[in-house]
């Protein structure tokens, strides 16, 4: 079968390797691919907004299944596209997507189907989301209701803050994407992503993941897209576990299912674990990134079954293993990230590397020009390793990292640090 991977960035680069590992596949394309992946697909310049462009290529080069990594796409319909064409993709339909790409709509489901999560208003204007921050107190959170990049969320320590933040979102600071605000109570516990496939009905269970969203050491600074990953979560037991299936995914299923939009794909779910359980902050409905790269490398099964089975169903009689083993996952970015940064710079001795099962370096903004590597995006390498412990694959990326030669390029030193902490409490294993 031959298999087209749509997305750029490191996530696609960890589906792509771990999908040129299945039995199943012939040929990987990859649209439009970044400058790591040339060993495993061919990168193609499709544009993933011209879906008669998309489904033509589908037809001439015999896809048999689009794996969409990125949620703009599936918000803007390409799924249900390609599902009227007969052409098997996983990802959800664009109703479906309204998981990621309204935050409103996913508290009314919340709401309506009893799942957890903090009680909430959706606001249009300025005047009634600042009453409800008065009556409700501070610290408070306010979202733009769309899609915006992971920054339209804004914690409020105090009524100014809420009131500026009100303002901005209404006032046009994310363009469209904050006609609405959601205004949130403010939860007091552990972050932990819990990640499961769905075929509309059924689930499978994957992994769990937890990230470290801020630009600077300790968790502090600028929100980024995600500096790094690592899984699993300790703080998800096989109770939480358990509980967040339960609690949070099933009546998701179910809600979607009644509501006449069966979900299928992936739930991507960031919880906040609370004194009284799991909770959910937010859905994705892609694999995260760059939890997605610390998945692939523990998954010991071939993805590609899984996969095609989200898209045409009986995802629950697929049987995942996955290495006991925890992997983490370094970002390296350009100087400047999140805000203002060069965007040609040359990354050398990437080679020196020795990369295999347990240490790779996915690419993300890469771009190749004769047989060299340069960077050309924010968020650019992530270097990936399992280990025995935590602490241990941390060693193990770390070590892969200090070999690249980039100046230009930074990271955290400080990835896995919460699990890598537990672990010093817990005394060797
Ligand atoms: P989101 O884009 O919804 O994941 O929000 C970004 C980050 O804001 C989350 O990862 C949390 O750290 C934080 N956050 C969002 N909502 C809440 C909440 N209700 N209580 C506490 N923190 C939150
Ligand atoms: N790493 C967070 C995300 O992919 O949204």
């Amino acid at each position: 079968m031959n298999i087209l991977v749509i997305g750029s960035g490191g996530r696609e680069h960890a589906l792509v390797w771990k999908i040129s590992m299945s039995p199943l596949v012939d040929k990987i394309f990859v649209a439009p691919g970044n400058g790591g992946m040339a060993d495993l697909a061919e990168c193609v310049p499709l544009n993933e907004t011209d879906h008669d462009g998309v489904v033509k290529f589908c037809r001439d080069k015999n896809i048999g299944l689009v794996v969409v990594g990125p949620e703009a796409p599936l918000v803007a319909g390409l799924v249900d596209r390609l599902e009227k064409e007969n052409i098997p993709a996983f990802g959800p339909s664009a109703y479906a997507a309204q998981l990621e790409g309204s935050k409103g709509f996913t508290k009314d489901i919340c709401a309506k189907y009893n799942i957890p999560t903090a009680a909430y208003g959706r606001f249009s204007d300025a005047a009634s989301a600042k009453k409800f921050v008065r009556e409700k107190g501070t610290p408070i959170v306010i979202k733009a209701d769309g899609l915006a990049a992971g920054k339209g969320v804004i914690i409020a320590e105090n009524e100014p803050q809420a009131f500026t933040a009100i303002d901005d979102i209404l006032g046009g600071q994310f363009g469209d994407a904050g006609t609405e605000l959601v205004v949130e109570e403010f939860l007091v516990g552990e972050e932990a992503s819990f990640f499961a496939l769905c075929d509309g009905d059924n689930i499978l269970p994957l992994a769990t993941a937890q990230d470290h969203k801020r630009v600077g050491e300790g968790d502090t600074g600028l929100n980024t897209g995600g500096m790094g990953a690592y899984s699993p979560a300790p703080v998800m037991t096989d109770e939480m576990t358990a509980r967040t299936i339960n609690e949070i995914i099933l009546p998701t299923v179910r809600g979607m299912k009644q509501e006449g939009h069966p979900f299928k794909g992936v739930f991507f779910a960031g919880l906040m674990i609370t004194d009284k359980g799991p909770e959910l902050i937010e859905y994705n409905v892609r694999f995260g990134d760059p939890e997605c790269q610390v998945l692939m490398m523990r998954l010991k099964s071939d993805i590609v079954p899984a996969l095609m089975a989200c898209a045409q169903g009986n995802v629950d009689k697929i049987e995942m293993i996955w290495h006991d083993q925890p992997a983490l996952s370094v970002v390296m970015a350009t100087k400047g990230y999140p805000e203002s940064y060069d965007k040609h710079t040359e990354i050398k001795n990437l080679e020196s590397v020795a990369q295999g099962q347990s240490t790779y370096i996915f690419h993300a903004g890469t771009k190749c020009e004769e047989g060299r590597i340069f960077a050309v995006g924010g968020r650019v390498l992530n270097i990936t390793a399992m280990g025995a412990s935590v602490e241990i694959a941390q060693g193990k990326a770390y070590t892969a990292l200090d070999q690249i030669d980039w100046p230009e390029g930074f990271c955290r030193r400080d990835i896995g640090w919460r699990a890598v902490k537990r672990e010093q409490l817990s005394g060797p294993k």
